[in-house]
C-alpha cells in the first residue's frame, strides 16, 4: 500500500517537474532566438530594462508565427523578420504612412479611361515587361505613399516611352507637401500625383536620392525632370473588376491596411490573412494572376526591401469576396495618366 502511495506521489512529482522543466526549455529556446535574431538584425538595445521589454514582445509574435504556420493548411506562411521586436503601434508609425485625412488639393477626376478595356488577359506580371524598378526600402519613415506614386509613374512612364528610370521619392518627400501629405508622417499619392503635374516634372532617384527623413524641397536637384504626368484618375471605388481593366493596362497605386500581424510577418504565398480596411499602407499593384491552388492574387510591390514576403512583393488574394477587397484593396486605388 506504502509503495503504491510513492509510486503515485513520484509520477506527480515527476510529471511536474518535467512540465517545469519543459516550460524553461521553451523560455531558453526564446531568449536563444531572440539573441540571434539580434545578430541576424544587428540590432542593440540601450538598457537592459528595454532588452527585457523587447524580448517580450519578440516572444509574442514569435509564438504567433509558429501557432500561424503549425495551424494546417493555409495558402501563406509567416516568418520572422526586421519588425519582429515591435508593437503593432510603433510598427505602424514607422513603417506604412497612408494618409486617409486631408483632402487632395483638387477635386479628384472623375472619369475612367479604362471603363472600355476588353483585352484582359488571364495573367500579367509587369516586371517582365519591364516596367517595374527594383523594390525599394522606405526604412524608418512614414512615406509609403511617396514609393507607391514612385511606382506607378515608373511603371506608366515606361509603358509610353520605353525607358525605365527610377524616379524621386525624396522630391516628393520634400516638395510635395500640399493637402494633408505630411512627409515621414504619412500623406496620400493623389497629392503626389498632384504635385508632379504642378511641377511639370518628376526627377531621378538618381538626382534626388533618397534619405529617410524629410528635407528642404531642393529646386536644384530638381531640374532634370524626366518623369511627366497629365493628371491621374481613380479606380471606381470597391470594384475588383475596375481595378482589374487598369491594371491590365498599367501599375497602380493603391492603399490597404498594412499593419496587421499577419500581413507584418507574411513570408510567401497567396496572403489571405486576418486583414480589414483600415487603411494604412501603401503599395503598387505590377500584376494579378491565379496560384497553383487556384486562388486569383493581386501581385503587389512593397516598399520594405528585397527581403520580405517574396523578394519584396506580396501576393494577395484577389476577388476574395470582400467588400473593398481584402485589406481594401479597392477602396482608394489611383494611377497617373501620361
Ligand atoms: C487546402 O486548401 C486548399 C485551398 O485553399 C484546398 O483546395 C485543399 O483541399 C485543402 N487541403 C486540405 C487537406 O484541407
Ligand atoms: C466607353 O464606351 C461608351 C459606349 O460606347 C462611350 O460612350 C464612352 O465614351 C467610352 N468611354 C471611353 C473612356 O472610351
Amino acid at each position: 500500500m506504502m509503495s503504491l502511495i510513492h509510486v503515485f506521489l513520484f509520477l506527480i512529482f515527476g510529471t511536474l517537474a518535467s512540465l517545469a522543466m519543459s516550460r524553461t526549455i521553451h523560455e531558453t529556446f526564446i531568449v536563444d532566438k531572440h539573441e540571434q535574431w539580434m545578430v541576424d538584425y544587428n540590432r542593440k538595445y540601450e538598457s537592459k530594462l528595454e532588452k527585457e521589454k523587447r524580448l517580450n514582445i519578440f516572444k509574442e509574435n514569435l509564438e504567433y508565427i509558429e501557432s500561424f504556420n503549425n495551424g494546417g493548411n493555409r495558402s501563406f506562411k509567416l516568418s520572422l523578420n526586421e519588425f519582429a521586436d515591435m508593437t503593432q503601434d510603433k510598427f505602424i508609425a514607422a513603417h506604412t504612412g497612408y494618409k486617409m485625412q486631408g483632402n487632395p488639393t483638387l477635386s479628384e477626376s472623375t472619369s475612367f479611361m479604362y471603363q472600355n478595356v476588353s483585352d484582359v488577359p488571364t495573367s500579367l506580371d509587369w516586371r517582365a515587361q519591364g516596367a517595374v524598378t527594383p523594390v525599394k526600402f522606405q526604412g524608418q519613415c512614414g512615406c509609403c505613399w511617396a514609393f507607391s506614386a514612385v511606382a506607378a509613374i515608373e511603371g506608366i512612364v515606361q509603358i509610353k516611352t520605353g525607358s525605365l528610370i527610377s524616379l524621386s521619392e525624396q522630391q516628393l518627400l520634400d516638395c510635395s507637401t500640399d493637402g494633408g501629405n505630411r512627409g515621414c508622417d504619412g500623406g496620400q499619392m493623389v497629392n503626389a500625383f498632384e504635385y508632379v503635374i504642378r511641377n511639370q516634372g518628376l526627377t531621378t532617384e538618381e538626382s534626388y536620392p533618397y534619405q529617410e527623413t524629410q528635407e528642404t524641397c531642393d529646386t536644384e536637384k530638381q531640374i532634370n525632370k524626366v518623369a511627366t504626368i497629365n493628371e491621374y484618375q481613380m479606380v471606381p471605388e470597391n470594384d475588383e473588376e475596375a481595378l482589374l481593366m487598369v491594371v491590365a493596362s498599367q501599375p497602380v497605386s493603391v492603399a490597404i491596411e498594412g499593419h496587421g500581424q499577419d500581413f507584418r510577418f507574411y513570408s510567401g504565398g497567396v496572403f489571405t490573412g486576418d486583414c480589414g480596411n483600415a487603411l494604412s499602407h501603401a503599395v503598387t499593384v505590377v500584376g494579378y494572376g491565379t496560384s497553383e491552388e487556384g486562388l486569383n492574387y493581386w501581385l503587389v510591390k512593397n516598399s520594405w526591401g528585397e527581403t520580405l514576403g517574396e523578394n519584396g512583393y506580396i501576393r494577395i488574394q484577389r476577388d476574395a469576396n470582400t467588400p473593398g477587397g481584402l485589406c481594401g484593396i479597392a477602396m482608394k486605388a489611383s494611377y497617373p495618366v501620361m
